[in-house]
């Protein structure tokens, strides 16, 4: 029996899809058809009814069945960065003085791209539920929630927090939330979207199925924040709360400062339209995207690309760094350069990763392959840059306090680094209210040091606060909390 005869049209909308889906030559995901079940028959009919064919053949023609030439430009140059400077210097006053005006007239909403897996961590579930806290357990999420309930303590204001989650962890993420009462927050003020989805194209272009009736599918990237701010109502929620500007995060970095005010108010002074922050690279080859100008155009260069671009590994006469400028994914996007992107979306770019896809052959078996068969596409928020009218403001800051990501379990940016951060971070905390901490004892395995962002999130307001405590620190160390109670261990 054919394919075509099988499928009954129960409506206008299944026929559409079904003439889509042979126009564009992918009728082979109905060939288990006459063996599904109504729901089945629902789920791929649903999933096809949100794929974008043209898109997917464009990027087939593009990617797969032409062999795709990297982009050539003929100067690739710094970019001009914002150094770092003393917290006296008068434009960071002015800066860090504007931030906190535009936080207090509630113009501020944040933005968590959260759409990813813990997998690289060997953690089966979100990266954000992740127990980072060594000694507490608190997850990624609830140092994130702590931090907004103090700054919005501090500057008498709402801070909306806007999380972008995937199909995959959309549930988990929800009831995680749920389990843990929204970590002391609003739950009015915390709303997720889920991103867009997009096929996995074999190696002939063609969808393949994960099983009989769906087709495997991929989060769309973080660069699917812009189509998620705007038709998932996140814009509309703004725009009927007065906000002008988005925080942006990764849910992967503990240290993180939400909503900086120093970052805004650069970013208002300058009126850009999009703003990054700057890490100075530690190495040549650290995996971070590199922020430079392609023909007089601002990008962001991934660190897989680094052989493709040879200038950005140059060093001059001195051996430092041309092209020093890494990207720690933290970003202010205002909302009409959001409006403004999502409008000109059909130019984003797309990028191909070739993975290990798992598909059912014929006899509708599953298959994990042990190479890559297939390719994912995904778009990147930092290429919203390339649309900016006014030059992007990019900040640098110090790493300590800051920026270190969990992108595996131990090494380099991973979960045993991150908590000796913690340690390293509060623990100057500490020694600088008078306490002793033996140096030693902070290279172990089993002594750590944590510090509620409710209790205190800077320095200055720790040393404040801490005159009206005495704490004993064990050879385990301590984790002090909201109250300045210590919690002994989770
Ligand atoms: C990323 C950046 C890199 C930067 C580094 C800093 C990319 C391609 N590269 O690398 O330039 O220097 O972080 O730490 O992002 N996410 C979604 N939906 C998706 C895909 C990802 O929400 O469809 C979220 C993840 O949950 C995570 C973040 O985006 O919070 C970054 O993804 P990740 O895969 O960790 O990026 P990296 O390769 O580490």
């Amino acid at each position: 029996m054919s394919i075509r005869s099988q499928f009954l049209f129960n409506t206008e909308l299944e026929k559409e899809i079904y003439h889509k889906t042979v126009e564009f030559g992918q009728e082979h995901v109905f060939q288990f058809w006459g063996q599904l079940n109504e729901e089945e028959k629902r789920h791929l009919l649903n999933q096809l009814k949100n794929v974008n064919f043209q898109l997917m053949k464009d990027l087939a023609d593009k990617w797969i069945l032409t062999t795709p030439k990297p982009e050539v430009f003929s100067e690739i140059k710094p970019i001009e960065v914002i150094p770092l400077k003393e917290d006296t210097h008068p434009e960071e006053k002015n800066a860090y003085q504007c931030g906190e005006e535009i936080l207090r007239q509630n113009k501020v909403a944040l933005l968590l791209v959260a759409g990813g897996q813990g997998t690289r961590l060997g953690f089966d579930g979100p990266k954000g539920t992740y127990p980072i806290g060594p000694i507490t357990k608190k997850s990624l999420f609830q140092y994130h929630a702590e931090k907004i309930i103090n700054i919005q303590n501090r500057y008498n204001c709402i801070l909306p927090w806007y999380i972008m989650v995937s199909e995959g962890n959309e549930k988990t993420t929800l009831s995680f939330f749920k389990k843990h009462n929204y970590f002391g927050l609003n739950p009015e003020n915390v709303y997720f979207a889920v991103q867009p989805m997009v096929p996995c194209l074999n190696e002939q272009g063609k969808f393949m199925l994960d099983s009989t009736y769906s087709i495997a599918m991929n989060p769309n990237g973080h660069g699917g924040t812009i189509p998620t701010v705007v038709e998932k109502n996140i814009l509309k929620d703004t725009r009927n709360r007065g906000i002008e500007i988005l925080s942006y995060f990764q849910v992967d970095n503990w240290a993180i400062k939400v909503a900086d005010p120093r970052f805004i108010g650069y970013h208002i002074l300058n009126q850009a339209e999009m703003s990054s922050k700057i890490i100075r690279k530690n190495s040549l080859r650290e995996p971070v995207g590199v922020h430079c100008l392609c023909d007089g155009v601002y990008r962001v260069i991934e660190y897989s690309e680094l052989d493709i671009y040879p200038q950005l590994l140059e060093t001059d006469s001195e051996g430092n760094m041309k092209f020093f400028a890494g990207n720690p994914a933290m970003h202010i996007i205002s909302l009409d350069f959001v409006e403004k992107v999502y409008h000109q979306l059909h130019h984003f770019p797309w990028h191909k990763a070739f993975k290990k896809i798992p598909y059912i052959n014929e006899q509708g078996e599953l298959i994990k392959p042990d190479k890559p068969n297939g390719y994912k596409f995904e778009t990147f928020i930092f290429d919203a840059l390339r649309f900016t009218n006014h030059p992007p403001v990019a900040v640098e800051i110090q790493r300590q306090g800051e920026y270190t990501p969990i992108k595996q379990f131990d090494g380099d940016n991973s979960v045993i680094s991150a908590r000796k951060s913690m340690t390293q971070f509060w623990g100057n905390w500490l020694k600088n209210a008078g306490y002793h901490i033996d140096e030693s004892l902070i290279q172990t395995d089993n002594f750590y040091i944590e510090i509620s962002p409710l209790f205190s999130l800077t320095e200055k307001e720790f040393l404040e606060k801490q005159k009206n405590y005495k704490w004993q620190i064990t050879e385990m160390g301590i984790a002090i909390e909201k109250d300045g109670t210590i919690i002994k261990k989770a």
